[in-house]
Formats: structure tokens, sequence, C-alpha cells
């Protein structure tokens, strides 16, 4: 059984993020979509809406399983038998973070490795960060984020 962790913040889940989904999961028999709790970040989404959004895009995808997380991501990884973390590549402005991120998770646990994978090219420009202030700004954002996240930013941003 090949399984594989796609960690993030996913706040929220964008069409960039169910791309890699999807590219991740014909590579693993299993692929789980691991929400972090990471408060420190200050998520515009609470920890159960994000869920609530992933349950409702990635977890209806098949071999795709949507759970969350705290602490270590190596430490999640080990307890999920996992041999792979998923982190999706967009531009080389990502890479110096995810390059530091890749190494030093493979210092704390050698048998995991990290694989980037590329969304498609119209997705390299996307990020959940833009996406939000878009739709604080009252621009349409349905065309980078599944129709129930467009509905869950309106309501967030109700004028
Ligand atoms: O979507 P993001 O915010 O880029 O995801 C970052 C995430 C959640 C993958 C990263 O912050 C993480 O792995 N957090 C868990 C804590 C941890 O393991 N930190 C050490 C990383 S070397």
């Amino acid at each position: 059984m090949k399984r594989a962790i796609y960690p993030g913040s996913f706040d929220p889940v964008t069409n960039g993020h169910l791309d890699v989904v999807e590219r991740a999961r014909k590579l693993f028999d299993e692929v789980i979509v691991a929400v972090a709790h990471n408060d420190e970040k200050l998520p515009m989404f609470s920890l159960e809406e994000r869920l609530e959004l992933l349950n409702q895009t990635a977890g209806k995808i098949d071999n795709v399983r949507v759970t969350q997380f705290d602490g270590l991501l190596i430490e999640f990884a080990r307890n999920e038998k996992a041999s792979a973390v998923i982190r999706g590549l967009r531009a080389v402005s990502d890479f110096e973070f995810e390059f530091q991120m890749a190494l030093m998770n493979r210092k704390l646990e050698s048998s995991v490795e990290t694989i980037f994978l590329m969304p498609k090219e119209e997705y390299t420009y996307l990020s959940s960060r833009l996406v939000k202030e878009i739709a604080r700004l009252g621009g349409d954002v349905s065309k980078f984020v599944p129709a129930i996240v467009t509905t869950a930013l309106g309501k967030k941003f109700k004028r």
C-alpha cells in the first residue's frame, strides 16, 4: 500500500490544490489530504470549515482521504505509514521555502520522500492568499475555486 500525505493550510482549498490531488492520486494507492492546524498563520477559515470544504471536494475523489493533523508533519506521516509527502510547486518563488522544508523533513525522517508536483500551467499564479484578497475586494473568484468555496467566501465578505 503506497500512501502519500498532501499537507497544507488549505485556507481555502483552490482548483490548484485539487489539480495536485488528482495528479498525486494516480501515483499512490491512497492520498491523505491533511489540514494543518497552523494557528500561527491565523487562517480565515476555521479548521472545521477548511475540513468541510475539502470533504466536499477532494474527499469525493476515489482513493483520497481528508483529515487534520497537529504537530510535526513527519510524525503524522510516520503514524499514517506514508512513504511520501506531496507538495505543489508553482513557481521559482515557492522553491526556497519548499526546498528548506523538504530537506529538514528528510533530516527528521529519511524514509519519507518529498515529491513536488506541478499544477496545470493555468494554476501557477493561483494561491489561497490571492483568492481571499480578490474575494475581499469584491472580485469574482469562481474560476479559481470550487463553487462551494466561492459561496463560503461570499458569506465571509458579506457587506
Ligand atoms: O499550505 P502551507 O501553509 O504552505 O502548508 C505548510 C505546512 C502545513 C505543510 C507546514 O507548515 C507544515 O508542515 N507544518 C507542520 C509543522 C511541521 O512539521 N513543521 C516543520 C516543517 S520542516
